[in-house]
């Protein structure tokens, strides 16, 4: 038998304030009509003032461990992705185990923008597989109003904030993680970026070449989770579900014919979240289970790209 990373629980938070496409209307020169018909977004969740990063984490989480059944006590480790921690040190995951009163084990934070969430499941895969932990707290939280430029129309009108969290646990059979491959290209840094940090003493606002990032995410996700579904000794018609990174509807759907899936089998948010980066893949895996459509041992594809690039998918058997 092979020692695996189960999920045990899964949870989300998403901010109490609802921002429809007509708020930009009034705002800025844009419509409902052009943010439905090129991104498939509707509405998204903003947090209110004063709400950190770390308080959504932290909802999510708890959230996910009431669904484990299980208690802050009986985790080893806390991941947090994020790319809008609330200050540049200490991490978001030590924040959130403090106010978690997680008085054991370890955590840190994982930062790949977008593709976040894929890269902190592959790493708390490896920490259970590798035995340096047994239950491990994986999040996905963002506040990525906070890096925008809401006088520019063509990334205000994208993006939401959000956490989803999962539990992970190591158990030995056909469920959990069967297997992830991730990639970076720091050639394309210039595509998607925040222009602040350490360097300007700003926050910054964040600064995207849309069409470009198109073109690569369409390509570069239906390979990675080929190269996935591969390693996993499996192929398309295996899969019950993609839960993809919510960026844009276009990019979903066109990554799934590459796919030759159909959109039935496909966990969409967007158009309730806008793209929460990080934070939208287990947005979404906790939807799609409230909803009805994952249920136990189904084969689960997720494949996200952002910033850096970093891109990369994970297979899971729920
Ligand atoms: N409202 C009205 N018009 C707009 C808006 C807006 N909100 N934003 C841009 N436009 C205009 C542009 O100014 C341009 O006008 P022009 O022809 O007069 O110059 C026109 O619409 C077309 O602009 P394009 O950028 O070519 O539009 P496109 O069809 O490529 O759609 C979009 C833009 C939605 C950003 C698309 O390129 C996209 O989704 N790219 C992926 C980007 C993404 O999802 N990034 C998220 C982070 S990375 C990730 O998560 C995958």
């Amino acid at each position: 038998m092979t020692l695996r990373a189960v999920v045990k629980g899964v949870g989300h938070y998403l901010p109490e304030r609802v921002v429809p496409n007509s708020e930009f209307e009034a705002r800025i020169d844009t419509s409902d009509e052009w943010i439905r018909s090129r991104t498939g977004i509707e509405r998204r969740h903003i947090v209110a003032e004063g709400q950190t990063t770390t308080d959504i984490a932290a909802r999510a989480a708890r959230a996910a461990l009431a669904d484990a059944g299980l208690t802050v006590a009986d985790i080893d480790a806390l991941i947090v992705a994020t790319s809008t921690p609330d200050l540049t040190f200490p991490s978001v995951a030590s924040m959130v185990q403090g106010e978690l009163g997680m008085e054991q084990g370890f955590a840190f934070d994982v930062q790949a923008v977008c593709a976040g969430f894929i890269f902190a499941l592959t790493n708390a895969d490896g920490l259970i597989r590798s035995g340096q932990a047994n239950r491990v707290l994986v999040i996905g939280a963002e506040t990525f109003s906070r890096l925008m430029d809401w006088e520019d129309r063509t990334t205000s009108v994208l993006f939401g904030d959000g956490a989803g969290a999962l539990v992970l646990e190591g158990a030995e059979g056909e469920r959990g993680i069967l297997a992830s491959d991730l990639h970076s290209d720091g050639r394309f840094r210039d595509l998607l970026y925040v222009d602040g940090g350490t360097s300007t003493g700003t926050t910054g606002h964040l600064k995207m070449q849309g069409r470009e990032i198109f073109r690569h995410a369409v390509e570069k996700l239906a390979a990675t989770a080929h190269t996935s579904l591969e390693k996993a000794g499996l192929s398309a018609d295996d899969v019950d579900w993609i839960v993809p990174h919510q960026a844009n509807l276009r990019i979903i759907s066109a990554t799934a014919q590459r796919m030759g899936l159909p959109m039935e089998k496909v966990v969409v948010t967007v158009q309730d979240h806008g793209n929460t980066s990080a934070a939208s893949i287990p947005l979404a895996l906790s939807v799609g289970k409230e909803r009805g459509q994952i249920k136990q041992g189904d084969v689960v594809v997720t494949e996200a790209i952002g910033g850096g690039l970093a891109w990369g998918s994970a297979v899971i058997r729920w």
